[in-house]
């Protein structure tokens, strides 16, 4: 019999804890299975609260000692926390308790990577290093003692006394229990130092294992850039004398934002140019400035509760971007940013999973941490901001830093300061943080030749998702720009502010009819349905001055023709290949727009669209119309590949900025039109002759996809078997290029590699995680990709829930398939459903794919 239901937790419910925490001291005794942690925290009653019960969450502790005002007491004890007496006035609480990290797997509280111990507390970790409150809104200042034999033990805030086999820490910054870090082990440092603007000198440090010392240096750039940019652009100083990133090879997600101790998935700041490619440089900087901004946005001002996480994660998404934007290409950094916004919240928007940027409800936390909290999240405050204009934006948020400053705020905090320096009411917009669901936005136009006068009409529609059946009209701000026919713009961007279901509006005094360039910047996170012709997609795509329209157009014109080719077997269309090309070759272009340019909708996107329009999506007929298409394109594009691949790859001394790796981004998409032509010729010398890892990855892509990779792979392989995060690549390219009806096969036998760890979140995600990248192997209709990931969740599960859950989703598209494919994936369900003892991570995301 399995359990009742996990409960759900609900956002209606939200009560203040009953106690304020003025002061915890943490001693650590370090031991790999027997860890102590005595507590002594001072309480006092929350006089803004409703006396309660004085419950500390604690889950998988052993209690050895518990005090309230030095007077040992026996605390209730249930699997959740502990329940105890207490004066009504303040009151010492002291415990000591016993944990194992050796034996913690699931990567969560306090355990051990490759010999050294780090922690992970959000969202709920705290709780299995000992008895706390457990929520964002107890905030207190820490102290922490470490005693053992690690040459570095580390923890937030500023250093204090140290020597042989002890260091304390002090954090004067009230924090909540989810920020807290401590890190322990042999490890190396590569040092830095930055200077606030109001003089405050900060030592900085990237600690690694010994051996990464040189995969540092670029991390260390990133995160002083990081801290200038917020000074100069925020207007926000750090506030510690010393920063710390530490680096973990076992980890479940990116990086963590701990008070001064940020910790890092070794693979979210290692880097070298002989082992990391562009991609992952640019990602590392992202990353490094995405953690270093939330000491502002999420723990100088933290969230009340957890239902608040956008407030958060969307705010330091769109910050990170906005650096990456400044530090790189704007252009470039928006049409990135929303392919993948359409690849992994549109799907999630659109399938089982769809939930609002504030949920209401949960079962468990970590489950929430989503495309839609993090990445619409980060859009609704790029709405927000394009509705208010620039210099209200920044007002606002000089308001809510000082306002809020040391809170633990909610969304209605944050639309409020945005309320008060504009005088603007945005209730219709905070629908924007209630409902799920993408809108579909219509549009018409009709132009007046008498009057010159242009009208564009637009609708709005949210199809129902689960849980809300009826959704109301949105706050649209549209970005319109106007071009004459001859290619200029007539009329400069304005903002359509749509509000109604319908609603039109006018451009007057024009001398023809314009071609309207809709959605510039893709200034809302909408599905734009816009009847409109080849000729006119292809006469954006060589004069809007709008980068992102431009780059629209020719995305739109490559999938209607991939579309026409997988409904009716039509062949590659002209339109787009001369388009492309007239693109490739205008050298005033930015290379990095141009490789962009040459990207086509992926595999799952056009999956997406045949299901919008009420077709079943047949995987393996999506994968030949773009094989078809890629090979069109090489053919007709010959010269024009081979010349950009002689001019773009870049022999000058590397360097991952955005100009180099733009160049290689373009050679490299050159190199796989070529590929198409020289069955791998052109590649093989590349990947031979390759002096960093973005030409080598690329090349050996390449050959993996003319079916000519053999012997390379296992050169790669020889030459990196001491390297994890390159043999990580090693694995996932293999599984992500194999033909569909070798991808779960492949997957299959890399389980059984000597180097398959399970344990390591990096690993079981390169190789089961690429399964589900490669859309029609995993969707192949033998099912045999389905068994093989259902298998291994099913294994994962007991050592390491989290990630376990997290991979749950790629079954979350399964039912757009046809009733074959989808008694296939509902059998494998059904099955990780009844597994004894299931976690309730997965029980939770399994149901909810699943459905009722
Ligand atoms: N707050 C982290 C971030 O966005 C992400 C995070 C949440 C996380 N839970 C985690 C990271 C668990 C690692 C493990 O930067
Ligand atoms: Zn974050």
């Amino acid at each position: 019999m399995k359990d009742a239901a996990p409960a759900s937790i609900h956002l209606k419910d939200y009560t203040p804890f009953p106690y304020l925490i003025d002061e915890v001291a943490l001693t650590f005794r370090l031991d790999p299975s027997h860890t102590r942690v005595q507590s002594r925290i001072r309480f006092r009653p929350n006089p803004e609260a409703a006396p309660g019960d004085f419950f500390l969450h604690g889950e998988g502790l052993t209690l050895l000692e518990a005090r309230i005002d030095g007077t040992p007491v026996q605390p209730d004890i249930t699997e959740a926390g502990l329940t105890c007496d207490v004066p009504d006035a303040p009151f010492t609480f002291e415990a000591e308790v016993e944990i194992d990290p050796a034996a913690n797997t699931a990567l969560e509280g306090l355990y051990m990577s490759n010999g050294m111990y780090c922690t992970q507390c959000e969202a709920e970790g705290f709780r299995k290093i000992t008895y706390y409150p457990d929520r964002p809104d107890v905030m207190a200042p820490f102290s922490v003692r470490i005693e053992g034999d690690m040459p570095v033990m580390l923890s937030n805030g500023n250093p204090g006394a140290h020597g042989a086999g002890f260091a304390e820490w002090h954090d004067p910054w009230p924090k909540p229990a989810y920020l807290f870090a401590l890190v322990a082990g042999d490890l190396v440092s590569h040092r830095g130092e930055f200077t606030t603007r109001a003089g405050r000198h900060v030592d900085l440090n990237v600690w690694v294992r010994p051996g990464d010392e040189g995969k540092c240096p670029f991390a260390m750039e990133a995160l002083i850039k990081s801290m200038k940019w917020d000074e100069e652009v925020y207007g926000r100083e750090y506030d510690l004398d010393v920063f710390n990133i530490v680096a973990v090879d076992d980890f479940n997600m990116g990086a963590m934002e701990n008070k001064g101790l940020n910790i890092f998935n070794s693979a979210a700041v290692l880097a070298s140019p002989e082992t990391a490619t562009d991609a992952n440089f640019e990602r590392i900087e992202a990353i490094i400035a995405h953690e270093y901004f939330h000491n502002w946005t999420g723990n100088r001002i933290t969230c009340r509760d957890w239902f608040q996480l956008c407030l958060k994660e969307g705010l330091t998404v769109f910050r990170d971007s906005q650096f990456t934007a400044d530090m790189r290409s704007g252009a470039v950094k928006r049409i990135q940013d929303v392919i993948a916004l359409r690849a992994r919240q549109f799907r999630e928007d659109a399938g089982p999973l769809a939930h609002p940027v504030r949920p209401e409800s949960f079962v468990e936390i970590n489950n929430f941490y989503t495309a839609t909290v993090y990445e619409k999240g980060a859009e609704l405050i790029g709405m927000l901001k394009t509705l208010v204009g620039d210099e209200a934006y920044y007002k606002a948020l000089d308001l809510y830093f000082t306002r809020h400053d040391g809170d633990a705020a909610t969304i209605e905090d944050w639309l409020e300061v945005f309320e008060d320096v504009t005088g603007r009411d945005l209730a219709q917009f905070k629908r924007w943080y209630q409902e799920a669901g993408t809108p579909r936005l219509r549009v018409e136009e009709a132009y007046d030749e008498t009057e010159g006068r242009f009208t564009l009409t637009f609708e709005q529609h949210t199809p129902p998702t689960p849980g809300q059946e009826t959704k109301t009209p949105r706050v649209i701000p549209v970005a319109v720009g106007l071009l004459g026919p001859n290619g200029d713009e007539v009329r400069k961007t304005v903002i359509c502010e749509v509000t109604e279901p319908r609603q039109s509006f006018t451009f007057e005094g024009l001398s023809a009819r314009p071609v309207p360039s809709i959605l510039r910047g893709f200034s809302a996170p909408v599905i734009l349905d816009r009847e409109t012709s080849n000729a006119e997609r292809a006469f954006l795509m060589a004069h809007d001055t709008d980068p992102f329209n431009r780059w629209e157009a020719g995305r739109a014109l490559a999938r209607d023709g991939l579309l026409a080719t997988i409904r009716s077997g039509a062949a590659p269309d002209r339109a787009y290949l001369d388009a492309v090309g007239a693109l490739l070759r205008d050298d005033g272009l930015d290379p990095a727009f141009r490789a962009l340019a040459l990207g086509l909708p992926s595999q799952d996107e056009l999956a997406q669209s045949l299901h919008e329009a009420g077709d079943t999506p047949d995987p393996q007929a999506i994968w030949t119309a773009l094989e078809g298409l890629r090979d069109a394109r090489a053919a007709h594009l010959e010269a024009d590949a081979r010349r950009l691949h002689a001019e773009f790859r870049v022999d000058a001394p590397y360097r991952p900025d955005a100009e180099q790796s733009g160049a290689r981004a373009l050679a490299n998409a050159a190199l796989g039109m070529i590929t198409r032509l020289d069955r791998g010729m052109a590649a093989q010398a590349q990947f031979d002759g390759a002096t960093n890892m973005t030409q080598q990855l690329a090349a050996l892509s390449c050959l993996l996809d003319a079916d000519a990779g053999d012997a390379a792979l296992s050169a790669f392989y020889d030459q990196w078997q001491a390297d994890r995060l390159v043999i990580d690549k090693w694995f996932m390219l293999q599984i992500v290029h194999a033909r569909p009806d070798r991808a779960a096969d492949t997957a299959a036998r890399l389980t059984g590699h000597p180097d398959f760890d399970m344990k390591n979140p990096n690993r079981f995600r390169a190789t089961l995680g690429a399964l589900a990248m490669n859309p029609a192997g995993f969707h192949h209709a033998s099912g045999k990709g389905y068994e093989l990931l259902a298998d291994w969740l099913v294994r994962l599960d007991p050592v390491n829930p989290q990630t376990t859950a997290r991979m749950c989703s790629a079954f979350e598209t399964w039912r757009r398939y046809d009733s074959d494919r989808q008694a296939l994936i509902s059998a494998q369900l059904d099955r990780i459903l009844a597994t004894d003892g299931l976690s309730r991570d997965t029980t939770e995301m399994v149901s909810r794919i699943r459905g009722s």
